[in-house]
């Protein structure tokens, strides 16, 4: 759903700033992280354009895609540093910090705005007191933007984990959040 945001939305996504590598986080992976990051890339590196399918099921596993594997996957797939950096930072899709207990993705797309994503959007800010991309306080909820979740004419559309909502109200967005943090 998520592997490619030029073809669901048509255009592509506004790219974002590339954050220069920190020294420090570039050191290592270990233990369970690193096995599985090992794992995935000895799966899937001989596909074509493997860094792709290796970021999506890295994050499928791990929650996100630490710094530091940058490097391991860097030497897996025989590119640069900044080759696998650059990649993950301009998909808005990939996290390179651990997620909240619960991932909440608000639809930014245009035809979820043209049904009140922007508002929904202020209001999902406001309530968790949270930007994009930022967990809250507690641990709980990450907040993270989408680029359309094939839920167009239900607009606007959240993901609470993997559970799709359509026409959500500010309302109904923190009844979704408050079912969220019940769950634990
Ligand atoms: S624009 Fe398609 S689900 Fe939001």
């Amino acid at each position: 759903m998520f592997e490619c945001e030029f073809r669901m939305n048509n255009q592509p996504p506004a790219p974002r700033r590339i954050e220069p590598i920190p020294a420090q986080r570039a050191a290592s992976l270990e233990g369970d992280a690193l096995r599985a990051v090992e794992e995935i890339c000895s799966r899937l590196s001989s596909l074509p354009g493997a860094l792709l399918p290796i970021l999506h099921a890295v994050q499928e596993r791990l929650g996100y895609v630490p710094a530091e594997a940058v490097a391991v996957l860097a030497q897996e797939l025989n590119l640069s540093r900044a080759e696998v950096h650059g990649v993950i930072s301009f998909y808005h899709y990939f996290r390179t910090q651990r997620p909240g207990r619960h991932v909440v993705h608000v639809c930014r797309a245009e035809a979820c705005q043209a049904l009140g994503a922007v508002a929904l959007e202020r209001h999902a800010k406001r309530s968790l007191g949270v930007e994009f991309h930022a967990t809250t306080a507690d641990g709980a909820i990450s907040l993270e933007p989408v680029y359309c979740l094939g839920n167009c004419a239900l607009g606007p559309s959240v993901m609470v984990d993997e559970r799709l909502e359509g026409r959500v109200t500010a309302a109904r967005f923190d009844e979704l959040v408050a079912q969220a943090r019940e769950a634990g």
